[in-house]
């Protein structure tokens, strides 16, 4: 395509600013030409913060503006599948942040949309993008951990008890930490080991979340606050998953724990994501050791971000605008795309479904 690839932001809230705005600024390929979030106030903030771009209060009119040729959609849950289908109408490349619809159905509906329109779709699965989880990768296509055998992944973060606003609404945001976090976590263990087959899940809620952090009393939460699931992949391996946002202890800054770990015939792999320029190897008989990722996965292929540059657990999240401005540049598909954006809520979806049913489900996501 002639030109620079000109990016609408809509919804200009916290991920906007923390990681799709810097990665837009690091890629010369790519430009932010417009915003959109119905908070006037916000806008005029992000006019400061961001430049005088033009600012919409209403997605149609960001989605019909010619002259933007790709949205980042960064919205609350809820509002994801009508933004995402009014751009791809428009003929706009999207990303969309996760988990993408309120359910598979409606995730699914956006693949198709953007599929059937030939439009770039991508879904903001941050974390497969750290240098340590695309090394861990590696390991695993390559064979170098033998046969893949058993995933395990932890999310654990520290947040205070106090209202989360949209995300505690069922009809807001589907559900809590499950849809929030341990979402990214199904995903990337798709990404290392196929599909996932069938599962059986749990969710609790641990707190009321009735006061917001100013003081003032509001409806209480509706939605998870812990979410587990173990689960058998298509190839035999096996998983375990477990996330919470209200584990004591593990603020560490705001990046929490996570640790994420295959064991193969072989060998070992854990990648953490607060030491993301490192992984943790074992072979058979050994022990678990710390070695460096090497350079060539610290960054994307091409990706002008400087590898050693600024907070290591932050800046690997820039490089997704560069996934979506390459597979626009190039014309090929984004990854991850739609279609494992849907496939991950299908799973998660079924973990409500296991939990509801106190048994194990098979994972249904055809995507039609
Ligand atoms: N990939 C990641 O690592 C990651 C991290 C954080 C959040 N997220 C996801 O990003 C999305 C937004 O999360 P956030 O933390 O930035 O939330 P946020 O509440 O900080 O920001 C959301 C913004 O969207 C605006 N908005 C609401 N309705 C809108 C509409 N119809 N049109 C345009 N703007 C609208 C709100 O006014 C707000 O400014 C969620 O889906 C969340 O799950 C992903």
């Amino acid at each position: 395509m002639a030109g620079k690839v000109r990016i609408g932001i809509i919804g200009a809230g916290a991920v906007s600013d923390y990681h799709h705005v810097p990665g837009i600024r690091l890629d010369s390929r790519a430009e932010l030409v417009a915003m959109c979030d119905p908070n006037a106030g916000l806008l005029e903030q992000r006019k400061k913060d961001w430049g005088p771009i033009r600012s919409y209060t209403n997605y149609e009119d960001i989605a019909k503006d010619p002259d933007v040729d790709a949205v980042i959609i960064a919205t609350p849950n809820f509002t994801h599948l009508p933004i995402a289908l009014s751009c791809i109408e428009n003929g706009k490349h999207v990303m969309a942040e996760k988990p993408l619809g309120l359910n598979f159905e409606e995730s699914a509906q956006m693949y198709r949309a953007a599929r059937d329109k030939g439009v770039r779709h991508m879904t903001a699965f941050t974390y497969r993008f750290a240098p340590s989880m695309r090394y861990v990768r590696h390991l695993v296509k390559s064979g170098a951990l033998g046969v893949p055998r058993h995933f395990r992944s932890q999310r654990f973060l520290d947040w205070a008890e106090t209202s989360w606003g949209w995300r505690q609404y069922k009809k807001l945001a589907g559900a809590g930490d499950l849809f929030d976090m341990t979402i990214h976590r199904i995903d990337f263990s798709q990404d290392l080991m196929g599909p996932i087959k069938s599962i059986c899940g749990a969710v609790a809620q641990f707190a009321k979340r009735d006061v917001t952090a100013d003081g003032k009393s509001c409806a209480p939460s509706e939605v998870d606050d812990w979410s587990s699931l173990i689960g058998l992949f298509e190839s035999g391996a096996t998983g375990v998953w477990e996330g919470s946002t209200l584990m004591k202890g593990h603020h560490n800054n705001g990046f929490g724990y996570e640790w994420a770990e295959v064991n193969g015939s072989e060998g070992s792999a854990a990648y953490q994501l607060t030491d993301p320029n490192n992984v943790i190897l074992g072979k058979h008989g050994g022990t678990m050791e710390k070695v460096p990722v090497p350079e060539e996965f610290l960054v994307i292929p091409g990706s002008p971000r400087e590898p050693h540059a600024g907070v290591p657990s932050t800046v690997f999240r820039y490089d997704l605008v560069y996934e979506l401005v390459s597979a626009i540049v190039e014309g090929r598909d984004a990854v991850p795309g739609f279609d494992h954006g849907a496939t991950a809520q299908a799973v998660a979806d079924s973990v409500l479904e296991s939990f509801d049913k106190r048994a194990w489900v098979d994972i249904k996501a055809d995507l039609g």
